[in-house]
């Protein structure tokens, strides 16, 4: 993907079919080539009233929704977040897949929820908490600590000063062609295909800025739905 306006959908890395029997192809084709889509068209046509927002990447409209304006804000703030959201969940699926998280991010879930089994657990729970659509996360908080989180819409977790290691999406047009109106068995298929490689990336990325000193991360600038603090 482009890193500015115009924002283009580039193709997957892998074919439609690459997630079967976890999660189908047409559901893949539609929530690609249809859904992302769309979010890449709005965004685009919101943005190509303001010459002056076209340089932004998409991370600055994610991050200054605040400061765009008025009559395109609520725009922006949904499809830009529908643009990250989507590509950050199609990066971390792959088919086969390592079966749990290895590396560096493994010590860390590790730490964090005493084991994988317990990971999964709370991760599942927290995704089928979505009240409607959403997302839930894997994020590195202001602390550098993993946490479980959920998003609605097309929130997402950047403005709250959490990076991103993996997501689920949960709206139903992720899951409903296969799994009917069943998310656990989504949720259970999803993490046969889980990405683990590209998860241990970000995490390897996150905690070497912040390493480094040049994390941007900022205190969380308004409540977020945390799920199962383990202290
Ligand atoms: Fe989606």
């Amino acid at each position: 993907m482009n890193e500015h306006y115009r924002f283009v959908n580039t193709p997957l890395p892998y074919p439609y079919s690459a997630m079967e029997p976890y999660i189908d192809e047409k559901t893949m084709w539609l929530h690609h080539s249809r859904h992302l889509q769309a979010y890449i068209d709005n965004l685009n046509n919101t943005l190509s009233k303001y010459p002056a927002l076209r340089n932004w990447t998409l991370e600055e409209l994610i991050m200054n929704t605040a400061s765009l304006p008025e009559d395109i804000r609520t725009a922006v703030a949904h499809n830009s977040g529908g643009v990250f959201n989507h590509q950050f969940y199609f990066s971390n699926l792959a088919n086969p897949a390592q079966q749990q998280p290895f590396g560096t991010l493994n010590e860390a879930i590790r730490n964090r929820f005493r084991n994988y089994a317990s990971f999964q657990a709370q991760f599942k729970e927290a995704a089928l908490s979505v009240f409607g659509s959403g997302y839930a996360w894997l994020v590195v908080n202001a602390f550098g600590e993993l946490d479980i989180m959920t998003t609605g819409n097309q929130d997402t977790p950047l403005p709250l000063g959490l990076s991103p290691i993996l997501n689920i999406d949960v709206w139903e047009h992720a899951y409903y062609l296969k799994h009917y109106n069943v998310r656990a068995d989504y949720i259970d298929d999803w993490f046969h295909v889980v990405n683990w490689n590209n998860a241990n990336k970000n995490y390897m990325r996150k905690t070497e800025m912040a390493a480094s000193g040049s994390s941007s991360l900022a205190a969380p600038s308004k409540p977020y739905a945390l799920h199962f603090q383990t202290r």
